[in-house]
């Protein structure tokens, strides 16, 4: 990045009468990290002197030295051969400066009927719709990966939890499809987040528009949006689409700060419920027995971040008067780290979710230690005929019994059983197994193999529809 020292430069140089003071110039740029919209600031600039060319403002052949200036420029920054300068605040003006030292004069031409205001309002938001696409295919990649573990496991019991305590048996398949449904949600905030966003603020100029016959139709079609916006101060001002995406974002590291801390438990000796390969996990430099799940943790940690980033963002915005105002170049920082948060988590997840091995054999264990299917035997008693509540009474004192005996339910003698119900009898052992417990709660939505199998189907059929 060169300093060049610069008054001559700057573009907006001419009512000034001494140059910015030194520091002032640094702590007003965003070249620094705006520089990484070079791309999109070139396809919005492009589909400007497009339209210039089209309404008569600029001539075909101003347009053509434009464009293939334009992307010379591209050219130059792909291959790391473009020199940035702090001087010129930031990648607009970098940009334009650099085109007119390449094409001369017609450079110049290209900020007719527009600001900076109107093109940074646009070069985000094609930024941050290409970002959104991007993210939607990591996160689909993750939720096939989901809908293949949860058919591969849709008959591997495992006890399910409330208050992280046992609670009743349920398949290893339908708590992968839990996470599933967190996701597809997050996709479909993602997906409103773009379709509010897609339209285009170009033409609103510096805040009110532009006095030029501009056709801002013309640039939203050539740019991809679905047309352009309705209020040329609004245009330049809003930032709503950044606080979706980092509200959206924060849910997407809800969720998968939820899936991490169960990994987290799941993968520790006392849970024992899953293997973790040893390439998403570290080792300790001091505990030669260690296996640490650093991934998921990892994943869990950097929620914060993208949540803090959200506040910033709302914050950013808080009380600003309309228009445009300096703070908004703020935006960008926290916008830019929760994409690449985001990014990393959720590419982390897409690619360890397929090798998760759930430990059959601990998992049914530790749903039999826990009593799981208590619940089961009150069921079993009231299609008995006694009253739930009674039901629960006599459960509770087999289950306590069964604890004094170090013996699970189904592990009871009958007569032990129909020490607290005669209307106990010998079937009830069917009810009593954790397979006979899953397979009763085959109602949409129940943890049934088979009605895991449906929504496996079910999500499947929706997603291949998209
Ligand atoms: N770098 C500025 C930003 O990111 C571009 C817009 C500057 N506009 C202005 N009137 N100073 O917001």
């Amino acid at each position: 990045m060169s300093d060049k020292s610069s008054d001559a430069i700057k573009p907006w140089g001419g009512r000034f009468s001494e140059p910015t003071d030194a520091f002032v110039e640094r702590f007003t740029a965003s070249v620094d990290f705006d520089k990484r919209l070079y791309h999109h600031d070139i396809n919005g600039s492009i589909a400007h002197a497009t339209m210039l060319g089209e309404v008569g403002i600029l001539s075909e052949q101003e347009v053509q030295d434009i464009i293939n200036g334009l992307e010379a420029i591209r050219e130059d920054i792909v291959q790391g051969r473009f020199e940035w300068s702090v001087s010129l605040e930031d990648v607009h003006m970098n940009i334009e400066s650099a085109l007119t030292q390449r094409i001369g004069v017609t450079g110049k031409k290209l900020h007719t009927g527009r600001s900076r205001n109107d093109q940074v309002a646009t070069d985000i938001r094609l930024y941050v719709r290409d970002e959104i696409d991007s993210l939607l295919e990591t996160l689909l990649r993750l939720q096939l990966a989901l809908l293949d573990l949860a058919e591969r496991e849709a008959d591997t019991i495992m006890p399910g939890f409330t208050h992280l305590q046992t609670a009743q048996p349920i398949t290893f398949g339908h708590h992968m499809m839990a996470w599933f449904e967190m996701l597809e949600r997050d996709a479909g905030r993602l997906r409103d987040c773009r379709a509010r966003m897609n339209f285009s603020p170009l033409g609103a100029a510096a805040l009110a528009g532009t006095s030029y016959p501009i056709q801002r139709e013309t640039t939203a079609r050539l740019l991809g949006f679905s047309g352009p916006t309705r209020n040329s101060l609004d245009s330049v001002s809003d930032r709503d689409f950044a606080i979706e995406l980092a509200a959206a974002g924060s849910l997407i590291m809800t969720h998968l700060s939820r899936f991490s801390e169960e990994l987290v438990l799941w993968t520790s000796s006392q849970f024992d419920f899953i293997d973790l390969p040893d390439r998403f996990c570290t080792g300790s430099s001091i505990m030669p027995q260690k296996k640490n799940p650093d991934v998921p943790e990892l994943v869990r940690g950097k929620t914060g971040r993208v949540n803090g980033h959200l506040i910033a963002l709302l914050t950013l915005m808080k009380s600003q008067p309309l228009a445009y105002n300096k703070d908004n170049q703020e935006d960008k920082e926290p916008l830019f780290d929760l994409i690449d948060t985001l990014r990393d988590c959720l590419k982390a997840y897409a690619d360890m979710m397929p090798a998760i091995q759930p430990k059959k054999e601990q998992m049914a264990r530790a749903a039999l230690k826990g009593y799981a299917t208590a619940t089961d035997l009150a069921d079993y008693l009231v299609r008995k005929g006694i009253p739930f509540r009674d039901a629960h009474e006599v459960v509770g004192k087999s289950v306590a019994y069964g604890i004094s005996q170090q013996k699970d339910l189904s592990e009871l003698r009958l007569d032990e059983l129909r020490q607290f119900s005669q209307q106990i009898d010998e079937d009830v052992f069917t009810v009593l197994t954790l397979e006979g417990s899953v397979q009763a709660r085959r109602h949409i939505g129940g943890t049934a193999p088979e009605q895991v199998r449906a929504a496996v189907a079910h999500y499947r059929a929706l997603l291949a529809s998209r």
